[in-house]
């Protein structure tokens, strides 16, 4: 029987950004349902890769004195490899400077253009280099952009257009007819807002004088396509031409997943362009919410972009893949903090689930010898943790079709939770103690080793490799792709008789102290952090001065203080030093070293510092800070 297909897309990431955590969202939601629907049984397409075209790209190249092409083919790269990093399955990686999509695009173009879909008129517009936009006159916020508030240029030109407009009505209708088209619902009734006033036609040219780098018109190579007109297309030039891609079964796609703020592009732009080419709209186009960090937009002047591969190196790819996920609902905005991260790290995946396996394979291993048992018929203390198993596989099967996956993730932790509760109820160590219990051992150590097969079946599409980890600690003979969703409709698929493995810890527990490092290391301030920084006049409140170190000695039971006599011309200072690591009181006495003098006194294990002495280091070696020759005592540090 030929397999059902399924499609589903990303959006293609402009490539001269650096990949953070908003586009290494939307690739991880997109990677697990085309996960689980492969272990569904499902023939699946899954489709990403960069949008290359556009003015922002040439600049760059310019500044870099390299060939747009030269520097795309470079910058490409560093999505590839973050997707490979984060164990994305995507089936193809499209670029928009690839032949195979530039082809289609100029096809597409000029059957568009012969069915007279696309003339040609004059323009006048203000004209956003960044978002390569027009706006018209009353679209602008304060006279500036109103997607980036940046500076516009009036620009008048002749240009191209699609006879987008004439499709308003039947857009309208579609939208309306079918609520599974656009979602979530808030998102679709924005889409239909934006269609209450007249569509516009749509400007898909730029000049060529003015733009170069871009594919060429074919019916006027004077002009080059408009980039979201040029990268929409690669959603279905992966599969060939138009004849190919009817003939493919992967058009439409399920879901064209994308972010909010490229919803109208997809919802209107996309879909009457297909329209105008004689294809169906998309199934769906899903529209997620942001990211922010700790509150604020990511964004390179603040530095606060969360870079994946910094994460993946801190946490593990799995854990992020969930965290993101499980965190915020799909559709909605979230705030990324690494706190919260370590936090669903220890609790869900290290206390719950990392936990219930790693006692379950002990106890497999003290109780039947590292041997899957043959258990008897279930019982009444069995009923709640099968019964669970199956709800829970239910409704996770129909969670997926709406893309929650943070109750998806919910919905699996309730049997995470029954069956550590099955454990601690029906108490294997107990039942190890008699003989009849020894019996009955058997089915509580099956059923909590088959709760587990099933739950590395579900969280598979999640956490990939983790979940295998987890099977094969199980003893399962084959990997959760080949065992596929088939193998929990019914319960009993672990196979009695198999040899389990040593335990692993699939998800290391963040102790504190190592939690406090990561976060210490992340609230450190960054050097061009503008609130960070101070005036003149702030730093002029720090008094420094010069002093020449009278007496020294170690401050009883403590390993790091050394108390110092220290002259400041004017008077001399009790001031505590916590360097007692890197040197000895009598190398101290007569050397001259820089205080703070203006700081409030203190009290270190009882006894009062006056100062502070300036030093460089951490918690290992610690060097004074001085002068190459001798200032002379109470002079003043700028
Ligand atoms: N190149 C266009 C898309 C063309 S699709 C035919 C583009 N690229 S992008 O790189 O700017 O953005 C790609 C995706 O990343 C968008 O879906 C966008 O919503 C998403 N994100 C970018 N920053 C984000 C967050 N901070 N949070 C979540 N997703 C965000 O637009």
């Amino acid at each position: 029987m030929p397999q059902d297909k399924f499609y589903i897309t990303t959006p293609i990431y402009y490539v001269n950004d650096v990949p953070h955590i908003g586009h290494a969202y939307t690739t991880i939601a997109a990677d697990v349902v085309a996960r689980y629907k492969r272990l569904e049984g499902y023939e699946v397409f899954f489709l990403t890769g960069t949008d290359e075209h556009g003015q922002k790209v040439q600049q760059a190249a310019n500044d870099l004195n390299l060939s747009p092409q030269e520097h795309t083919n470079k910058l490409h790269q560093r999505f590839k490899e973050l997707w490979v990093r984060l164990n994305i399955s995507n089936s193809d990686f499209i670029r928009t400077t690839e032949e195979r999509h530039k082809k289609l695009v100029r096809n597409i173009l000029q059957e568009l253009h012969s069915k007279g879909e696309i003339y040609q008129d004059s323009y006048e517009g203000w004209y956003c280099t960044p978002c390569e936009r027009f706006w018209t006159e009353k679209d602008l916020a304060q006279g500036n952009c109103p997607e980036c508030q940046r500076k516009v240029e009036k620009i008048k030109e002749h240009n191209y257009f699609f006879r987008m407009g004439k499709y308003q009505e039947w857009l309208i209708d579609r939208i309306k007819n079918d609520p599974h088209f656009i979602l979530p619902a808030s998102r679709r009734n924005e889409v239909l807002g934006f269609l209450d006033k007249p569509l516009e036609d749509l400007c898909i040219s730029r000049p060529r004088s003015r733009l170069p780098w871009g594919i060429p018109l074919p019916f006027d190579e004077e002009y080059v396509t408009y980039v979201w007109f040029d990268a929409l297309i690669n959603y279905i030039s992966i599969h060939g031409s138009l004849e190919e891609i009817k003939a493919s079964g992967f058009w439409p796609a399920d879901h064209n997943m994308v972010g909010k703020d490229i919803l109208t592009t997809h919802a209107v732009y996309w879909s009457t362009m297909l329209k105008a080419i004689g294809l169906e709209p998309p199934k769906n186009i899903f529209a997620h919410g942001w990211w922010t960090v700790n509150g604020q937009k990511m964004s390179k002047s603040l530095q606060n972009v969360v870079e994946p591969n910094q994460l993946i190196e801190q946490f593990g790819v799995d854990a992020i893949r969930y965290f993101l996920l499980r965190e915020v609902p799909f559709g909605l905005d979230g705030d990324f903090s690494h706190k919260a991260l370590i936090g669903r790290l220890n609790s869900d995946l290290a206390n719950n689930l990392g936990n219930l396996l790693n006692r379950t394979v002990n106890m497999m291993k003290k109780y039947c010898g590292g041997t899957i048992p043959t258990p008897a018929t279930a019982g009444p203390e069995d009923e709640p943790l099968t019964t669970k198993a199956e709800e829970v596989i239910a409704e996770v099967r129909k969670l997926y079709g709406e893309l929650a996956y943070n109750k998806i993730l919910q919905k699996i932790w309730e049997l995470v939770d029954t069956t550590n509760q099955y454990i601690d109820k029906t108490g294997p160590w107990n039942l190890a103690k008699t003989d009849e219990g020894k019996e009955r051992l058997k089915t509580v150590m099956y059923n909590s080793a088959e709760s587990l097969r099933v739950l590395g079946v579900l969280l598979n599409p999640f956490m990939p490799t983790s979940t295998e980890s987890l099977m094969k600690q199980l003893g399962a003979e084959t990997s959760i792709e080949d065992q596929g969703m088939i193998s929990i409709n019914e319960w009993g698929g672990l196979k009695p008789g198999s040899q389990t493995q040593k335990a692993k810890q699939l998800f290391p527990r963040i102790e504190d102290k190592q939690a406090k490092k990561i976060l210490d290391e992340l609230s450190e301030p960054k050097e061009d952090n503008k609130d960070s920084q101070i005036t003149i006049d702030e730093f002029m409140k720090v008094e420094l001065k010069t002093g020449k170190i009278l007496e020294a000695e170690k401050v009883k039971k403590s390993k790091k203080l050394i108390q110092l006599k220290v002259d400041i011309g004017t008077e001399t200072r009790q001031i505590l030093a916590g360097i007692a690591g890197s040197y000895e009181p009598e190398d101290l006495v007569g050397r001259t070293v820089i205080i703070v003098a203006n700081l409030k006194p203190a009290k270190l294990m009882g006894i009062e510092s006056q100062g502070m002495v300036l030093a460089a280091g951490n918690d290992g070696k610690i060097l004074l800070a001085g002068f190459d020759q001798e200032p002379g005592q109470g002079i003043q540090v700028r």
